[in-house]
């Protein structure tokens, strides 16, 4: 055992370093008595855009109702197939089993991103749209996706819960298709002190239905145009929210920076590492690589003090949830043998150059000794 403590996500340094400057933000917004809806929302939704270079913009409480709601918007419901890869987070996929929809999984690359050729071969006349998620910041080929999108007229929401920040031919995640969906929370490169997300559109009148809709459906104080939830974002959250956007750039920044340190470091003997495509920036939320032995060298790096996870150990087709889709082992390999070698290591941006070395050492010498 060791004194040693290499967190995988460091949430108490991000706060000490902003501490100073939104406290008072925070305080404001206490102060001010508006705690849901109002201007401090409209602020973030207007600065997020403008961000992601998107017309439309609605903040809502997470990303799984974002997805719910999204889908909704472009009119999936029951009997309707939605295309979408296994290895994600189950939000994904309870987002269309929500509607009523079918969840069609297709297989991932070795890079662990959708295989646009097995999404082609996927559609059927019920398929209603396709849900790349861009895991971990890794961005799907989008130039393929639209491409197949538009030759079958099928719209695209992507899942860019993972991905703010992340392009793709210079193009910010979540902007290629009629819905972009984000998450907020407190994990997330842009996160919020609590529950969050946002979702982005092309249409304004999409936009307009999921406005209301995250509200009771109500377009006055009285008057409910259509049923609805209560899917809003906070005002406090927004406040946060909008501040960590001014630094968001930064915190990729760091991110980019330890992951080519990783990549110059970790041996590729032991330990593989997907290339980026030239076309994309990585915005890095997650860094994982695929290594033999998984769960022993987690063991040996837990016993060293390093914090790692798994994104993620069981496919969603293989969860008890799923069991009603009549999936099983060998349905999708790829990810199903991903899934027993992909170990995230931390990536956080409060990490130092000397602690990346000190992982990407302990992990070559588990294989090397
Ligand atoms: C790929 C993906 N989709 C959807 C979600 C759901 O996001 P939220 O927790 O904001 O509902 C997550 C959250 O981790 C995610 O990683």
């Amino acid at each position: 055992m060791t004194d040693l403590k290499i967190p995988y996500v460091n949430l108490s340094a991000q706060w000490q370093s902003e501490k100073k400057e939104l406290l008072p933000i925070i305080e404001s917004v206490i102060a001010s008595g508006t705690y849901v809806g109002g201007e401090v929302v409209d602020e973030f939704e207007t600065a997020v855009a403008a961000y992601l270079q998107s017309p439309f913009c609605v903040a809502v409480n997470s990303c799984t109702d974002a997805l719910v709601l999204g889908l909704a918007a472009l009119g999936v419901r029951r009997g309707d197939e939605v295309i979408t890869p296994p290895n994600s987070f189950i939000a994904s996929t309870a987002a269309i089993v929500h509607l009523g929809a079918t969840p069609v999984f297709v297989d991932v690359l070795p890079s662990q991103s959708l295989d646009p050729a097995l999404v082609e071969r996927a559609i059927t006349g019920k398929t209603k749209a396709i849900m790349p998620v861009h895991l971990g910041g890794r961005m799907v080929d989008m130039d393929q996706i639209c491409e197949i999108a538009k030759a079958n007229n099928i719209a695209v929401i992507e899942d860019a819960a993972q991905s703010i920040g992340s392009t793709f031919n210079g193009i910010k995640s979540g902007t290629f298709g009629e819905v972009g969906c984000f998450s907020a929370h407190p994990l997330k490169n842009l996160n919020a002190i609590g529950d969050g997300g946002f979702v982005c559109f092309k249409s304004q009148e999409l936009a307009e239905v999921v406005r209301k809709r995250r509200s009771h459906g109500l377009i006055d104080r009285n008057t409910v145009e259509m049923f609805g939830y209560v899917s809003r974002l906070d005002a406090i959250q927004a406040a946060v929210l909008t501040f960590r956007l001014t630094r968001l750039e930064a915190t990729i920044k760091s991110r980019r920076t330890n992951a080519d340190l990783y990549r110059s470091l970790l041996n590729p003997d032991f330990v593989f590492i997907p290339d980026d495509d030239p076309r994309e920036q990585n915005s890095y939320h997650t860094f994982v690589v695929q290594v033999d032995r998984r769960d022993e060298l987690i063991a040996h790096l837990t016993s060293c003090g390093i914090g790692t996870a798994i994104h993620y150990p069981i496919p969603i087709h293989l969860q008890p949830a799923s069991k009603f889709l009549g999936f099983g082992e060998g349905s999708f390999p790829v990810t199903e043998n991903q899934s027993k070698r992909i170990l995230t290591l931390p990536i956080n941006q409060h990490l130092t150059e000397h602690e990346i070395q000190i992982v990407s050492q302990t992990v070559n010498s588990f294989y090397e000794r």
